[in-house]
């Protein structure tokens, strides 16, 4: 089989959140399985290629009363997966992914309208795949197109779409004028297809039109089936809930791994734990923590910071938060609100929490490996990967029991001795106080919290497992595919 990935972000190219990391890795697992992989991405400013190389010269991308021109590059084959990178230095040349950190960027539908019509029409020169692997927003006009304006375009016959929500909470939302900018059709401006409370959604043209959907942990796939978690679309979720599947994001061990991890102090494994001890004194060097408190339990937090992740609830307990023994050190950006927050947190209890706005990938390893447990207090998570990331690291996961949090983490028994972290439920300050000062209680108790670090450093979340789902994914799509064309043709014309 051969899939063609369109994404936003892949690391090592281009980073905002976990969407980069999942689609840094993904790939690579598929071709392992012997499929012929290749994935698009827009080049950014940030997008270092050596020896990159134009394969595709011109694409003509249509607006409204003028066309656009970008080319694509190859940025060569990594492990058997083939890079390709659509080059519009006036959409992609730029500070921020997405945006600054006063906002989105105002023209960001023209942006990834143009990304997306440039995917399918490289494809038709670098190679038409069998499926189209989509994921969130920014790539979910791919779908659109392929079943609209691209419908008898010979080329694409055989092609099909897997849309992959890893975040609800971000849905492309435009002004209607958007379709006729973007030469987009005005029936698709209906409730059933893009119309979203009177604006076009990206996201919801996918979801109306891509074959299969999957989002990245069960839980989360259930719960954006209600109201609660759905975002407004949990009623176009259902209808299509025979064709959504829940799939767990693998992490890359290669990068994620006490025992090969190259940013880090000391590297340790679950047999000798013993660099973990350097690792959390170098971590607390880099924070600039008093020597003094190099006994405490530390909470590390690793985070954008936005309403999804939780943190209004550290606010609201920290003043009995501070008197327990333990130091939060957190590493986070994103919303100005939150990056406020934390600040003035760490003004207000310098003992206690330790906090640097910022975007440090080794600072985050660092924190990985110099924590005793990492907080993930979200309001919802699709999957979360730092909980995962944690478990290798002996870091012990606390975290409310939503999405993939909740999928992914086992409650500690200290009668059973089972168990790899700590969860909560109820989305409340009261709740994550009680939480913490159970996890604190148990860190006391040396012998039996090693026994948990080592429960959750003997999981095994490779992507192997994964992908397989996802392969099944693909072929169930291509089968429907050639049965609904069978189908068609077995029709009585006329
Ligand atoms: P999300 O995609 O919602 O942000 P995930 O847990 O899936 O959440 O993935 C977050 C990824 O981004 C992790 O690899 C994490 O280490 C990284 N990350 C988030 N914030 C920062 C930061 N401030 N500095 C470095 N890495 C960060
Ligand atoms: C999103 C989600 C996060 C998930 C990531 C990768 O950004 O917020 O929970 O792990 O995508 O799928």
């Amino acid at each position: 089989m051969h899939v063609v990935f369109a994404a936003s972000e892949c690391v090592p190219f281009s980073k905002t959140g976990g969407l980069a990391d999942v689609i840094g890795a993904l790939p690579n697992a598929i071709a392992s399985a012997g499929h012929q992989v290749s994935v698009y991405l827009p080049r950014y400013r940030e997008t270092k290629l050596e020896h990159a190389e134009t394969v595709v010269r011109s694409i003509t991308i249509p607006f409204d009363d003028h066309y656009r021109f970008c080319s694509v590059l190859t940025g060569g084959n990594h492990s058997g997966v083939d890079y390709f990178f659509v080059e519009y230095p006036q959409y992609f040349d730029r500070e921020g992914l997405y945006g600054t950190p006063a906002g989105d960027y105002p023209d960001n539908a023209e942006r990834f309208a143009l990304f997306a019509r440039a995917v399918l029409e490289a494809s038709k020169i670098l190679g038409v795949p069998n499926i189209f692997h989509c994921h969130d927003w920014q790539s979910a006009l791919v779908p659109v197109l392929l079943r609209t304006q691209y419908a008898e375009d010979p080329a694409f016959r055989d092609a099909t779409s897997v849309f992959t929500i890893h975040n609800i909470g971000y849905q492309g939302l435009f002004a209607p004028d958007t379709l006729p900018l973007l030469t987009l059709p005005w029936d698709l401006f209906t409730i059933a297809k893009m119309e979203f409370f009177g604006q076009v959604s990206f996201l919801k043209g996918a979801l109306a039109y891509a074959d299969s959907l999957t989002t990245v942990s069960r839980k989360y796939a259930q719960e954006i089936q209600t109201t609660e978690f759905g975002f407004g679309l949990e009623g176009v979720l259902r209808d299509r809930g025979s064709s959504l599947v829940g799939i767990v994001n693998g992490v890359d061990y290669d990068e994620w791994s006490p025992q090969t991890d190259k940013f880090i102090a000391a590297r340790y494994s679950a047999e000798d734990l013993t660099g973990k001890a350097r690792c959390k004194q170098d971590l607390l060097a880099s924070f600039g923590v008093n020597k003094t408190q190099t006994s405490l339990p530390v909470i590390g937090i690793v985070s954008r910071f936005a309403a999804q992740k939780g943190f209004d609830l550290i606010a609201q307990v920290m003043d009995r938060l501070a008197r327990e023994e333990m130091i939060f050190v957190v590493l986070g950006s994103g919303d100005a609100s939150y990056e406020e927050m934390f600040t003035r947190l760490s003004k207000q209890y310098p003992q206690k929490i330790a906090v640097k706005i910022a975007y440090d990938n080794e600072l985050a390893h660092k924190i990985e490996a110099g924590s005793d447990m990492f907080l993930m207090p979200s309001k919802y998570e699709p999957c979360g990967l730092n909980q995962i990331y944690s478990l290798k690291y002996g870091t012990v996961p606390i975290v409310r029991a939503t999405g993939g949090l909740d999928d992914t983490i086992d409650s500690w028994e200290p009668r059973t001795r089972k168990g790899t972290g700590f969860k909560f439920s109820e989305y409340s300050g009261e709740a994550l106080l009680r939480v913490i000062k159970q996890a604190l209680l148990a860190f006391r108790d040396q012998a039996s919290w090693r026994e948990l670090m080592r429960n959750g450093m003997s999981k095994d979340f490779s992507w192997n497992a994964s992908a397989r789902e996802y392969i099944r994914v693909y072929e169930r799509t291509r089968q429907s595919r050639i049965n609904g064309a069978a189908h068609a043709m077995a029709k009585p014309v006329g």
